[in-house]
C-alpha cells in the first residue's frame, strides 16, 4: 500500500488526471498529498507536466541501454524496478523527483500557481557593477514543495526508505546547482555599465545529463547502524557506503543497495523485457553496440525502404512542392 511517486506518476501522467485526483475514491494520493494539492492551485498541472518530462527524459538518457527506462500503462508506470534497490531504481527517484521541482520552479514565474511567484528575494545590488532583478525561477518554493509532496510518497524506516529519500532529494539538488544567473544590460547606447541579473533554471537536459553521469558513478549503500547502541535516532538513519575505503554519499550522489539484474532477458519475476528486438549499432563498441546489447546473442540485419519528402521547393505564392525520394537503411536488430 506505499504510495511511491510511480503510482502517483502514473495518476498523474493519464490526461484525464484532474478528474481523477479529485475523485476521493481514488486513494493513489495520500491524504497529504490531496491537501498540498488543494491548497496550491494550479500546481497539479505542474506537477503532472514535470512528471511527464522526467519520464521523456529518462527514455532519452537510456535509450541506448539495455534497460531503456520502459514504461507500461496501468497502475504501475515504471513496472517492478521501482521496488528494487539498484541504479535504475535510483535514477528513477532523482529525475521525478527532480522534474517535479523544476516544473513547479518554473510555473511559479510564470505565474500559474496562485500560492507563489517569483523569487523576488533577490533583491538589491549583487555586485560592484549589477543588481538583482527581474524574475527569478522559484527554486526554493520548488524545493519545498517536493519534500513534502513527493517524499511523503514514502513510508517506512528501512533501506529502501532512506535510499528513496536520498534520491529524490539528489534530484532536487542537481536543479538547484545547475541553477545560472541571466543578466541584461542597461546603459547608454548598448554599453553594459549597469546590469541586471536573475536566476534561470537549467533545462530538464541539463539535469539529466548530470543525473545520468551520477548513475553511473553511484554509491552503493547500506543501513548506518554501525556503531554505538546509544546511537539517537538521526543517527541511526543514515547511509553507509558499503566499501569503509569510500566516502559516505553526497547529498549529490545517487544511492542504491543492490545489484541490478542483467536485463538482457525477459523475466516476468524481474519485470524485465529483454533485449530482443531491439535495434542496435553494429559498428559502436559502447553500450548501443550490437555485441553488448544484445547480450552475446547476436543480431539480425535487415534493409528496409523509407521514403522521404525532400528537395522541397517553395513557389510564390504559397505552396510547398516536394518530391519523393525512396532510399533503403539498414537496421540491425537483437536476437
Ligand atoms: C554507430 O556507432 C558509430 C561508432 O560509435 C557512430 O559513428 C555512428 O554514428 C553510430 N550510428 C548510429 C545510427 O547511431
Ligand atoms: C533536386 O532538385 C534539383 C533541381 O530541380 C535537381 O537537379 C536534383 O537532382 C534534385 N535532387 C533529388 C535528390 O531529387
Ligand atoms: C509522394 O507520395 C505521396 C504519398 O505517398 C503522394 O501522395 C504524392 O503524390 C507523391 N508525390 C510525388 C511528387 O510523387
Amino acid at each position: 500500500g506505499i504510495v511511491n511517486v510511480a503510482s502517483s506518476t502514473n495518476l498523474l501522467t493519464d490526461s484525464k488526471s484532474l478528474q481523477l485526483v479529485l475523485e476521493p475514491s481514488l486513494q493513489l494520493l495520500s491524504r497529504k498529498q490531496r491537501r498540498l494539492i488543494r491548497q496550491n492551485p494550479g500546481i497539479l498541472h505542474s506537477v503532472s507536466g514535470g512528471l511527464q518530462s522526467a519520464v521523456r527524459e529518462c527514455k532519452w538518457q537510456f535509450r541506448n541501454r539495455r534497460w531503456n527506462c520502459p514504461t507500461a500503462p496501468g497502475p504501475h508506470l515504471f513496472g517492478k524496478i521501482v521496488n528494487r534497490g539498484c541504479r535504475e531504481t535510483a535514477f528513477i527517484f532523482a529525475i521525478t523527483s527532480a522534474g517535479v521541482t523544476h516544473s513547479v520552479a518554473r510555473s511559479c514565474s510564470e505565474g500559474s500557481i496562485e500560492s507563489c511567484t517569483c523569487d523576488y528575494r533577490r533583491r538589491g545590488p549583487g555586485g560592484p557593477d549589477w543588481h538583482w532583478g527581474g524574475c527569478s525561477d522559484n527554486i526554493d518554493f520548488g524545493r519545498l514543495f517536493g519534500r513534502e509532496f513527493v517524499d511523503s510518497g514514502e513510508k517506512g524506516r528501512d533501506l529502501r526508505f532512506l535510499m528513496n529519500l536520498h534520491n529524490n532529494e539528489a534530484g532536487r539538488t542537481t536543479v538547484f546547482s545547475e541553477m545560472r544567473q541571466e543578466c541584461k544590460c542597461h546603459g547608454m547606447s548598448g554599453s553594459c555599465t549597469v546590469r541586471t541579473c536573475w536566476m534561470r533554471l537549467p533545462t530538464l537536459r541539463a539535469v539529466g545529463d548530470v543525473l545520468r553521469d551520477r548513475f553511473d558513478g553511484a554509491s552503493r549503500v547500506l543501513y548506518g547502524n554501525r556503531g554505538s547502541n546509544r546511537a539517537s535516532r538521526a543517527e541511526l538513519l543514515r547511509l553507509e557506503p558499503e566499501d569503509p575505503a569510500h566516502k559516505p554519499p553526497s547529498p549529490h550522489d545517487l544511492v542504491y543497495f543492490e545489484k541490478s539484474p542483467n536485463f538482457c532477458t525477459y523475466s516476468g519475476r524481474l519485470g524485465t523485457a529483454g533485449t530482443a528486438g531491439r535495434a542496435c549499432n553494429s559498428s559502436s563498441p559502447a553500450l548501443d553496440g550490437c555485441e553488448l546489447l544484445c547480450c552475446g546473442r547476436g543480431h539480425r540485419t535487415r534493409t528496409q525502404r523509407v521514403t522521404e519528402r525532400c528537395n522541397c521547393t517553395f513557389h510564390w505564392c504559397c505552396h510547398v512542392s516536394c518530391r519523393n525520394c525512396t532510399h533503403t537503411r539498414v537496421l540491425h536488430e537483437c536476437l
